[in-house]
């Protein structure tokens, strides 16, 4: 015979069951809940109508175009659409112009185009059959490297290097153009050649050329060098 003691045990036991859910029934009551959660995306996703198939392209003809690159013929099959630094760095396997922004922003891939500096990737490689093409790796002659390329060795004009092709060949171009009475935003008088080259004139001459290294006192330095002991530049320049 229970007592009033052994019913009010029992009785809390209960309760106290009733107030702890087992492990079991909390398991239940979590995937209930994820399932009617993920039900209406589940709808949504069988609602959602298939994506209209890839617009396939016919292919883009390609043309054999010829470019003189540091005295050599290349004749390379290209897309029109295809850069002169693509053409020169992915189809004639000249490594040596550098990518750095690809928009024109960082002088990385200068190279000489009948002696003026350009850069390689704001141009068509199309556009420069018959026109003559050199690269840093056209700047040394006859095994010797060029006077700036000396300089720059002399001067310690470059840390990582990668921005040192397209520095070479614009510092190489700059000494053209200051022979040959260019003026730039920094020339006092620009009706009248440049009286000398100043630091002045080779930063600001040079200001297309961004290098991330911070090298620029040395560059300046060393085209000071090679413009004030009258190197010349292979004859590319
Ligand atoms: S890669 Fe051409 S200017 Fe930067
Ligand atoms: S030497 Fe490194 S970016 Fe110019």
């Amino acid at each position: 015979m229970s007592t009033n003691n052994d019913r009010q045990g029992s009785g809390d036991e209960s309760a106290a069951a009733l107030r702890q859910p087992s492990r079991r029934r909390f398991l239940q009551s979590a995937a209930a809940a994820a399932t009617v959660g993920a039900a209406p995306h589940l709808r949504a996703q069988a609602q959602t109508p298939s994506a209209p198939p890839a617009e396939v392209h016919a292919p883009v003809p390609q043309h054999p175009v010829t470019l003189n690159v540091n005295g050599r013929a290349y004749t390379l099959q290209l897309e029109p659409r295809v850069t002169l630094l693509d053409a020169l760095r992915e189809y004639a396997g000249l490594m040596g112009t550098k990518k750095g922004c690809d928009r024109g922003q960082c002088g990385a891939c200068t190279v000489l185009i009948d002696g003026r500096r350009v850069n390689a990737c704001l141009t068509l490689a199309v556009m420069h059959e018959g026109e003559t093409i050199t690269t840093v790796e056209g700047l040394a002659a006859n095994g010797a490297l060029s006077p700036m390329q000396r300089a720059f060795i002399e001067h310690d004009a470059f840390q990582c290097g990668y921005c040192t092709p397209g520095q070479l060949c614009s510092a190489t171009a700059l000494l053209g153009e200051f022979r040959n009475g260019t003026a730039s935003t920094a020339t006092a008088d620009v009706r009248s050649r440049p009286p000398q080259l100043s630091d002045a004139e080779i930063r600001e001459r040079m200001s297309g050329n961004i290098c991330r290294c911070g090298a620029y006192a040395n560059i300046v330095a060393a085209v000071r060098a090679v413009h004030e002991s009258g190197g010349q530049n292979n004859g590319n320049a």
